[in-house]
């Protein structure tokens, strides 16, 4: 495996290529981003994830400095999952001047849900993710693969419209969510919470099962819906964002004949911040 710092090292590395496959990453690996990897592999003929910590995304009150960086063990993690390159440049090498152009995604999806809670969020992740693909894909004769995983479910709509709307040769692949064994999605946040935090932090993904177990037994007022799930985090000493019930396509609230929908949350507990949603069809 190649560990490379520069982006013209990276391309001198894969003009040998014709169809790179693309983990983008923040470091800080777990068995989820290993996943995106394996399914990665087999999808081009050379396996290149990045580990860079984009500070674009971050708002000035969030974990930026605090964003764990594991470096060597996300190396040694990558080579075992058969990663060919890792692209690990520094702010200076990915952002050599203040990045005055930017990425907006529409408001219909940038200011609802994670856009509503984090401002700026998804400008910052279009970017960097932007810069990226432009780094690993502008030479690619055949299309490229990138994989991002499902648990930032908002996130890969955004980078799906990114891509379809700049025609760039790129086909987007979802990775479903890893979970521990009670069912927490893995996240390099939950890294941030105490023994009786990560036994409380599966109860956002049970309460959001909850909701839609509910939805399947006819119920359909999505406002009380959510206030009840709100209530009930709020009772457990959690600070809860948003918990609602959206259709997958284009994350608006379901009107009747919407089939395919998901549940999706997010809540502060202690320290952390955590996300999750689990999709669902109504028969
Ligand atoms: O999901 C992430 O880890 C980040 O948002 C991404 C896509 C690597 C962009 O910084």
């Amino acid at each position: 495996m190649k560990v490379v710092h520069t982006i013209a090292e990276l391309r001198d590395h894969l003009r040998a290529f014709e169809s790179p496959s693309f983990v983008p990453t923040m470091g800080n690996l777990h068995a989820g981003h290993l996943q995106l990897v394996d399914q990665a592999k087999p999808l081009g003929d050379v396996c290149v994830a990045s580990i860079f910590v984009n500070r674009l995304q971050f708002a000035p009150h969030e974990d930026f400095d605090s964003y764990p960086r594991t470096f060597e063990a996300d190396c040694a993690q990558l080579e075992a999952h058969g990663c060919d390159i890792v692209f690990a440049p520094n702010e200076r090498e990915l952002y050599p001047q203040p990045q005055t152009f930017k990425i907006t995604p529409d408001a219909a999806l940038d200011s609802i849900l994670e856009g509503e809670f984090r401002p700026g969020f998804f400008q910052g992740v279009a970017t960097v993710v932007m810069k990226l693909f432009q780094c690993v894909f502008s030479h690619v004769r055949q299309e490229g693969h990138a994989v991002f995983g499902e648990k930032d479910f908002q996130q890969l709509m955004v980078i799906r419209h990114l891509v379809q709307q700049f025609a760039m040769p790129i086909q987007i692949h979802g990775g479903a969510i890893v979970r521990a064994e009670d069912g927490l999605a893995l996240s390099s946040r939950n890294g941030y919470l105490s023994a009786t935090e990560r036994a409380e932090a599966v109860a956002l993904s049970r309460t959001l099962r909850a909701m839609i177990a509910q939805v399947q037994q006819g119920s359909r007022d999505w406002a009380q819906l959510e206030s009840e799930a709100i209530s009930s985090l709020k009772g457990r000493g959690w600070g809860p964002d948003y918990m609602t019930i959206r259709r997958r396509y284009d994350l608006q609230l379901p009107q009747s004949g919407d089939r395919e929908l998901v549940a999706l949350g997010a809540a502060r507990l202690g320290p952390a911040r955590l996300i999750d949603n689990w999709s669902f069809d109504l028969d």
